[in-house]
């Protein structure tokens, strides 16, 4: 069942994405080569329970800390460690945080230091075709619309789509109805309505959209090694078009 959301309700959503977006903000100040990927999480975590919030993801379903980071071929649900971040990764950084009832969800991919040319167009085309997407995010369009125009964009710049992992309602709970695909066809799938706030995020391959899992349960990998970038954001969908609750 989808929950649309009311005025003050989504108040409250804006207000949490604001910590949320904060978080994003702190980590790519904060990254550097030479930082492990549990240090960049500890920053994280501590600017989300400062701001008065809870980070969502810590202990959802088991998992251990505040961010999923993913480095490089790790698409999704990197769980931060020991690793060391090297000049000329890629990292993408996954925040959750629940703030006065409500959760928000958004991730961007960061380069550290000076990445290749290769790697920096990935991280462009998935950012945009976020912002592709979501000018589809009207009332009495469809879910299909929003991804069809994801996909469109990423693939005519010869990157694929991750087909196994899409975006997903977010309010009360972390993930809600409904799914919200980064591929698609147009005019098809649920029909968008005021009030709903979806997490939109593009999970954008540099070669095969075939995914993998490792024995952790958690880590989620292109199967062929090659780079993958994210970026999400939580958006109320409202009158007159989408507002972007996690981008400050
Ligand atoms: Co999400």
């Amino acid at each position: 069942m989808i929950l649309v959301k009311s005025e003050s309700e989504i108040e409250l959503m804006s207000e949490g994405g604001k910590i949320t977006g904060g978080a994003l903000k702190l980590a790519e100040e904060s990254i550097e080569p030479g930082m492990t990927t549990k240090a960049l999480d500890s920053i994280i975590e501590k600017y989300i329970k400062s701001h008065g919030a809870k980070p969502s993801f810590k202990n959802y379903n088991g998992f251990p800390s505040a961010a999923c980071i993913s480095v490089n071929e790790v698409i999704v649900h990197g769980i931060p460690g020991s690793r060391v971040l090297q000049e000329g990764d890629i990292v993408s950084v996954d925040i959750g945080s629940y703030y006065k009832g409500f959760h928000t969800d958004a991730a961007r991919t960061f380069a550290v230091g000076k990445v290749t040319e290769e790697a920096e167009k990935l991280i462009r085309v998935t950012q945009e075709s976020f912002f592709e997407g979501i000018k589809y995010a009207m009332p009495g369009l469809r879910i299909g619309d929003i991804g069809s125009h994801v996909q469109q964009h990423a693939e005519k710049n010869g990157f694929s789509v991750v087909r196994d992992m899409v975006g997903h309602g977010v309010g009360r709970a972390l993930h809600e109805a409904p799914d919200v695909p980064n591929y698609g066809r147009e005019g098809h799938g649920i029909r968008l309505m005021e009030g709903m706030c979806i997490a939109v995020e593009p999970m954008i391959n540099q070669g095969t959209y075939v995914i993998k899992t490792l024995s952790d349960g958690w880590t989620t990998v292109t199967s062929d090694g090659k780079l993958s970038a994210h970026y999400e954001n939580t958006i109320a969908i409202l009158k007159d078009g989408p507002v972007i609750l996690t981008l400050i």
